[in-house]
């Protein structure tokens, strides 16, 4: 006999858009992300909550979807890499880090894009502590990080009309 894996409905608002679906309890919201929504711009770069590339804003609250299951996100509000552009604009945050070169292979900056938002929505002005503190758990193995911190004080500089 067929073993059956239970499902079970969730509903969960992403990038503006309500969807319904059934998932398995043991999804990860990483997974509901890339396979069930193709939403694939939310990255996986480890499995051990260490690289910071499947960030997400869940409720405006930087998360990392692949230590969450999509059974928690139930009922919530999530943002990936793929709402930031408006119009065919790109956020002034993607913007900034294009600007001043704030990446190479470009694999850590949808979790970086979207911790940077998490931090200037809090503090318009932050200083580099603020900011390291603010980015110290998406990793990136290209960088060595100098113009990501100049790409978040663009940014920042940019939001604020400095
Ligand atoms: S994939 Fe590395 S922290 Fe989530
Ligand atoms: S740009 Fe390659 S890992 Fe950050």
């Amino acid at each position: 006999m067929p073993e059956t894996i239970n499902k079970v409905q969730i509903s969960v608002k992403v990038n503006g858009k309500t969807y319904a679906v059934k998932v398995e309890l043991r999804m990860l919201l990483v997974e509901l992300l890339r396979e069930e929504l193709d939403l694939t711009g939310t990255h996986v770069g480890c499995d051990t909550t260490y690289c910071g590339a499947c960030t997400v804003l869940m409720n405006g609250a930087a998360v990392k979807s692949c230590t969450m299951f999509a059974v928690q996100a139930d009922g919530a509000e999530i943002l990936t890499v793929e709402g930031l552009e408006k119009d065919g604009q790109l956020h002034p945050i993607q913007k900034a880090f294009g600007d001043a070169y704030g990446l190479q292979c470009g694999y850590c900056t949808p979790g970086l894009l979207l911790s940077t938002l998490q931090l200037l929505s809090q503090n318009k002005k932050p200083t580099r502590e603020n900011i390291r503190k603010a980015i110290a758990g998406n990793t990136c193995r290209c960088t060595g990080y100098q113009n990501i911190f100049k790409a978040i004080q663009l940014a920042a500089d940019n939001m604020r009309g400095a």
